[in-house]
């Protein structure tokens, strides 16, 4: 039984139990009314420490999800799912990679926390929610192979990329230089710019060709790239426009024998990809639980190895638990909403009950065979070698989708042009990407995805490139299409 079980079938006369209140005072920070501290809370070990009570009962939001088992209590995958999530039936939705999609339980998770809140507003946060929010980091932890004291939740990769950005450039000097690939997140690339101007450090950017013919041409790209001068590297776990799954655990290695901190942006990586913080061992690691673990958004955590790279890490908001330990200092940012963390006690019992492995096997299964009919169909290739992709794969499509020839090159604007009349005319919601002058779908798979998504893509696709035949959509480099 989890902790989180344990909690919610604690009784009455547990609840009731006073907790060592001899005289603590204001033992957490500011006025919250708390006996023991944040950090106290976060590095007890499990004999130390006692479950929170639980406010609201989640055990009956994942009841019927329970019941839509499959052979041996197991669940199945694709049209079962659908209703597990909260996707409507207009579209076939294959882009799961862009904004991901909450579980249905989790969902109603963050909202019957959200209700609670509002019943008595100072109990919930006074009393009730730093213990809560350290209970969720407890239970959480494990799941990616990290301890807990290592872990903090924030509202999004973005701010966890910030705050690692900002802690590593107060080590940076005017002739260093920081390192990211071509293939990496374009606002990551803003964050080092913006910080390599103010240092004056350069910000080099190694080029990883396109399509990529092995996972080794990466690391090469990285070593060559680094110099004596090189301090800082970020590489993407799965890079986004790409889909390509970088080989991060050979990245990190090439960087630590050349004394260069990694921070890996696996924002995709949650839900997609088995982690373990501790055995990959980056020097910071940030990832949005809001994609693929299929959280509600707000959600996203930032691991950081013991040491140096903790002492390094400052809030983007300062705020009351400032200068207690790392958990102390993330926890609270103000007076929001914190529903999010709280609902992901229950995407941890959803994974438990899809089983993560089962799970990630259908998704890249899915995503490949879904491919694979693409291929099939149209004659093209995928941007890079099978054992480097996901649940997101890169298919390249007719260039006549876009009233262009095969020799003609594919601008963004020619992308633009096919993804909207992918979603307007065909109510397929599919990114379309330009890469190394062709264009090519990103097709993500999940656990409600099904033959019959790809199937439709498939058929708007061959539409689009018959029905182009012979017109002229003239699309500009910078601009539209007419
Ligand atoms: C690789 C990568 N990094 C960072 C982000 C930013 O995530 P968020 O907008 O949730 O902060 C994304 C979002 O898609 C991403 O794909």
């Amino acid at each position: 039984m989890t902790d989180h079980e344990r909690a919610s079938k604690k009784t009455k006369t547990e609840e009731a139990k006073p907790e060592d209140t001899t005289l603590a005072g204001f033992a957490g920070f500011g006025s919250f009314m708390q006996d023991k501290s944040v950090q106290k809370l976060i590095s007890e070990t499990s004999a130390e420490y006692t479950v929170p009570t639980f406010p609201v009962d989640l055990d009956p939001l994942v009841y019927g999800f329970a019941s839509s088992g499959g052979e041996e209590g197991a669940v199945h995958f694709g049209k079962p799912q659908k209703g597990n999530f909260m996707l409507g039936t207009e579209f076939f939705f294959v882009n799961h990679g862009a904004f991901g999609a909450v579980a249905r339980p989790v969902f109603e998770a963050a909202q019957a926390w959200r209700r609670h809140a509002e019943v008595q507003p100072l109990k919930f946060i006074d009393r009730e929610l730093l213990p809560l929010l350290v209970h969720t980091i407890r239970e959480f932890a494990p799941e990616v192979g990290a301890k807990a004291t290592d872990l903090v939740f924030l509202p999004s990769a973005t701010v966890g990329l910030n705050t690692v950005i900002n802690a590593a450039a107060r080590e940076w000097n005017a002739d260093d230089e920081v390192l990211s690939l071509s293939v990496g997140y374009a606002s990551v690339r803003k964050m080092l710019d913006v910080r390599c101007g103010e240092v004056g450090v350069r910000h080099i950017t190694a080029q990883v060709e396109l399509p990529v013919a092995s996972a080794d041409d990466v690391v090469d790209a990285v070593s060559r790239a680094i110099s004596p001068k090189t301090r800082f590297a970020v590489f993407d776990h799965v890079t986004s426009n790409t889909a390509l799954v970088l080989p991060v655990a050979r990245l990190i290695k090439v960087c630590r024998n050349r004394g260069v901190r990694v921070l890996i942006d696996g924002a995709h990586a949650p839900g997609m990809l088995h982690l373990d913080m501790e055995a990959l061992d980056p020097d910071w690691y940030v990832a949005n639980l809001h994609k693929w673990y299929c959280c509600p958004r707000g959600c996203a955590f930032l691991w950081a190895r013991p040491g140096e790279q903790q002492a390094a890490l400052r809030p983007l908001v300062i705020s009351h638990g400032s200068g207690d330990g790392l958990t102390s200092s993330f926890v609270w940012d103000g007076n929001r909403d914190y529903s999010a963390t709280l609902a992901v006690l229950t995407a941890i019992r959803v994974w438990r009950l899809w089983g993560p492995e089962r799970a990630r096997a259908y998704m890249q299964r899915t995503a490949r065979e879904a491919a694979e009919t693409l291929l099939a169909a149209f004659g093209t290739d995928v941007l890079a070698p099978w054992d480097m992709f996901g649940a997101m794969v890169l298919v390249r499509i007719p260039a006549q989708c876009a009233g262009i020839t095969e020799d003609e090159e594919a601008f963004p604007a020619h992308a633009k042009f096919v993804q909207d009349t992918l979603f307007h005319t065909y109510k397929v919601e599919v990114p379309v990407k330009v890469a190394a002058g062709k264009l090519y779908l990103r097709i993500s798979a999940h656990v409600y995805n099904q033959k019959v998504d790809y199937k439709a893509v498939s058929s708007a696709i061959s539409t689009m490139r018959d029905s182009n035949l012979g017109r002229v959509v003239v699309c500009t480099k910078g601009g539209g299409c007419a």
